[in-house]
């Protein structure tokens, strides 16, 4: 096995650095894997366009130039989105070629479809990519945490939302501004619903709890909720009772309730490891019952960092075909847990509620929650907002349908002029 050759999809931010990471630690990669490793053909959109990056490469932009050579025997999806992506890497499967994909929206939907091929053609197929960029994570959780059950997985995976709540925090602007100054710096892209609305982390989530629990979770099956609506007040709120304001993706294994899967901004104690992670990067927080705690940070997007990850997924199939090992690391999803339903949820919440500044409105408020079964743990009156006074509560543990119905009957209260912001405080209290 002298040289392994390699056909590439795409040439866009990540491809160009997988090229680069190739050819600088080419001396290294050999090292450690007994062979050259040499992208041979490059697929592109454009033809026209100028690639600097694949010089020396093959350049087409027909998949069955990578497809039908038979010299090829890895293929890197870098294309991103469904379609033709998924066609593309399910027809390399079937023609006997391992590959290698960034591509959270493909394994956090057609995860199943994708492992299925992939094990009836006997190759390898390697996503380490598609969650928290260059962070390792998947085989961390696939092999190096291998023994242990894990309970609990919480993880900042979106750099844009984590880069526009720290700049709010900082700097108290509000959520309009710093989008605008985010697209502005390239973070946050002309359309950002997709991460401001938390879907990309949902995939990700998606991905990480299906290895981190053993069962498959679709991306669907996950709850989401973005950061739109959060203000500069909810911020000011938080830090004053000892919180930041993170969009988490949480997983947890609640035993006979159900796999809880849900992505959302969360108020979380400035003195949880993941708290301090600010700007674009990312974290991974694993609870296990055999390490305890353990955290994951780094990079979680951009050329060299996800190229980190590409690249590495394509040595280790390399040293996979070397050993005779292909199929090794495979797919882990080999129970079925039931997810917990939304409403069965727990946790505590932060209400901010602006009401009329009269006495015996705090009673009323308070016999309200009390009245649907939400049990509080604080209340503060904190300002006037001219003649209205703005409440803050905290619960204590309860049902998320509690807390809705709670939440509506405030809102109808003829004290109560606006429910203003709902958020869930993680860690606020044990069980
Ligand atoms: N849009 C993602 C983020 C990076 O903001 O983290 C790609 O997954």
């Amino acid at each position: 096995m002298d040289t392994v050759k390699i056909g590439l999809l795409g040439a866009g931010t990540v491809g160009s650095g997988v090229i680069k990471v190739m050819r600088e630690n080419a001396e290294e990669i050999t090292k450690k894997t007994g062979a050259a490793l040499e992208i041979k053909t490059v697929m592109v959109h454009n033809l026209n366009r100028n690639h600097p990056d694949i010089t020396g490469c093959n350049v087409t932009d027909r998949f069955e130039d990578i497809l039908e050579d038979p010299e090829i025997s890895i293929v890197i999806e870098l294309i991103g989105g469904i379609h033709p992506a998924k066609e593309y890497m399910l027809r390399a499967m079937q023609a006997g070629k391992h590959v290698v994909t960034a591509n959270k929206d493909i394994v956090a939907e057609y995860g199943e479809e994708l492992f299925e091929t992939a094990q009836k053609n006997n190759v390898d197929f390697m996503f380490e990519a598609s969650v928290g960029g260059g962070i390792p994570i998947i085989l961390p959780l696939k092999e190096s945490l291998t023994a242990n059950r894990i309970t609990e997985i919480m993880g900042i995976v979106n750099g844009t939302t984590n880069y526009m709540l720290s700049k709010m925090t900082k700097e108290g602007s509000c959520y309009s501004d710093v989008l605008k100054e985010a697209q502005e710096k390239g973070y946050a892209e002309a359309d950002p619903t997709s991460d401001v609305e938390g879907l990309d982390a949902a995939r990700k989530l998606a991905i990480l709890a299906s290895i981190a629990f053993n069962t498959r979770i679709n991306f669907h099956d996950v709850a989401v909720e973005g950061i739109t609506n959060i203000t500069p007040e909810d911020i000011v709120y938080a830090s004053q009772l000892g919180y930041v304001v993170k969009l988490l993706a949480i997983g947890r294994d609640c035993g006979e309730a159900g796999i809880d899967v849900r992505v959302h901004p969360v108020f979380l104690p400035k003195s949880h490891p993941l708290a301090s992670v600010d700007g674009v990067y990312n974290a991974i927080f694993i609870r296990g019952n055999a390490i305890g705690e353990a955290m994951f940070y780094g990079r979680g997007a951009g050329s060299l960092p996800t190229a980190s990850a590409v690249v590495a997924d394509v040595i280790n199939t390399v040293n996979d075909l070397r050993h005779s090992a292909i199929g090794r690391v495979t797919c882990t999803c080999y129970d079925e847990k039931k997810l917990c339903p939304l409403d069965d949820t727990v946790s505590s919440y932060y209400v901010r509620l602006l009401v009329d500044d009269e006495p015996g409105v705090l009673g009323t408020i308070a016999t309200t929650f009390g009245n649907q079964g939400v049990s509080l743990l604080s209340v503060i009156q904190t300002r006037s907002v001219g003649n209205k006074a703005e409440i803050v509560a905290i619960t204590h543990h309860v049902r998320h349908s509690a807390m809705e119905d709670a939440a509506k009957v405030l809102s109808g209260l003829h004290v109560v002029s606006e429910v203003r912001s709902v958020i869930r405080v993680e860690n606020g209290e044990e069980g």
